[in-house]
């Protein structure tokens, strides 16, 4: 190779490197799914219900239900509420679009409420201002949907008692945070209902699509149980609601299971990359901050640069090799389809400024500090200035 051009051209690394953890995994995973192929039981197969039951004991939760992703785990417990026409589901305008994308998909309306600066987490004080919005436009505020964006838990102790005083069913989206803590509990059985999903790149990621929803409450994993498989009853062919194909497939369940042996070991990992990269960073970028009392999954290391600063950073990164990704550049109450949903009084400020300012560094278990300190240093090159 021609070393001039290697010098020029830096190796570029991985955003989320699976390949590494693919490495370290590969063999049990061949084997878990070379036994479902043995076995045929390609859909609900042994391994699925197996994994349940070790996701409800991770979580220390009754009941967990997988499903085909984090999109239908939502959609499934939507539905096993009844929410539906005339319902306002109230949701951060912060978070990715599949958190309001299901509300509107089962008929309700999405009202948009506004995150706290400190956490990137629904604001309770915009939640409550969200219920009245839905009042005056005429809807049922129904239920909530906090998010705990990019692996860190919402304030649930501040959330639950207005979702209390005002009837709302709380479903959390714990897409990006399965496994993080809040005040010694995990998610899951901090609210009524958590929906998670095991898309690749999450912290516990299969390789596919795949979801579930973790609860206490036995009737309603019944119900989803029974939403799952297309509203099926005591059989098959017994039809007792309208429901879908939202079944997680046996290989992916595998999958997960060979996966969550490594998963206690990668959040620690994770939670030490984390610690380093704000270390180091803290003089140069606003670094994320973790409430007293939770711990985060780190889905993502998102910092906060000054307005205007962003596009430059991304571009010196690149330049070095290093990919960056901006969740999100757009706040879903600004998004076209979502513009005529109602937003709480005093819009959504925060979640403006965090989409001009947000971006996310390379971030998985398997990051080595060499790598790390290459980024930290390209950071600091691009933003010292
Ligand atoms: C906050 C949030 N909710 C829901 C989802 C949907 O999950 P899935 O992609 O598994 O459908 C995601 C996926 O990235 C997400 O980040």
């Amino acid at each position: 190779m021609n070393q001039h051009a290697a010098r020029l051209d830096p190796v570029s690394i991985p955003f989320i490197d699976l390949a590494a953890q693919r490495r370290r995994l590969g063999r049990s995973i061949d084997e878990a799914i070379a036994r479902v192929l043995a076995h045929c039981q390609f859909i609900l197969g042994p391994e699925v219900r197996a994994l349940e039951t070790k996701l409800a004991e991770f979580c220390g939760a009754r009941h967990v239900v997988t499903c085909a992703s984090g999109t239908d785990a939502l959609i499934l417990v939507l539905m096993a509420q009844g929410i539906g026409p005339g319902d306002a589901v109230i949701c951060p305008s912060f978070t990715f679009t599949a958190t309001a994308e299901v509300i509107a998909l089962v008929g309700a309306t999405p009202v948009f409420a506004d995150v706290e600066e400190k956490s990137f987490n629904l604001d309770p004080a915009s939640l409550q201002r969200a219920c009245a919005a839905a009042r005056e436009a005429g809807l049922r505020p129904k239920a909530v949907i906090p998010v705990d964006l990019f692996g860190q838990p919402a304030d649930y102790d501040r959330i639950m008692p207005i979702a209390d005083a005002e009837s709302l069913f709380v479903l959390d989206d714990a897409a990006q945070a399965f496994g993080a803590t809040y005040k010694n509990r995990r998610l899951g059985v901090l609210a009524p209902a958590t929906a998670t999903s095991f898309f690749p790149a999450k912290p516990l990621g299969c390789y596919g699509d795949g979801g579930a929803v973790i609860t206490d409450d036995e009737e309603l994993a019944q119900v989803i149980r029974s939403l799952r498989v297309h509203g099926e009853g005591r059989g098959k062919y017994d039809c007792v609601r309208i429901g879908l194909n939202g079944r997680m497939d046996t290989i992916q369940a595998a999958v997960l299971l060979e996966k969550l042996k490594l998963f206690p070991e990668e959040l620690l990992a994770r939670e030490r990359i984390a610690r380093r990269y704000s270390a180091r960073l803290a003089d140069v970028a606003t670094v994320p901050r973790l409430a007293p009392g939770s711990t985060s999954v780190w889905a993502q290391y998102t910092i906060r640069v000054a307005p205007g600063r962003r596009d430059g950073l991304a571009d010196a990164l690149k330049a070095c090799g290093i990919p960056t990704a901006v969740h999100y550049p757009i706040p879903l109450h600004r998004q076209e389809p979502y513009q005529r949903f109602p937003v709480a009084a005093g819009g959504a400020p925060v979640s403006e400024r965090l989409a001009d300012e947000v971006i996310s560094l390379p971030m998985h278990a398997y990051l080595d500090a060499a790598t790390q300190d290459r980024i930290i240093d390209a950071v600091w090159g691009a933003l010292a200035i």
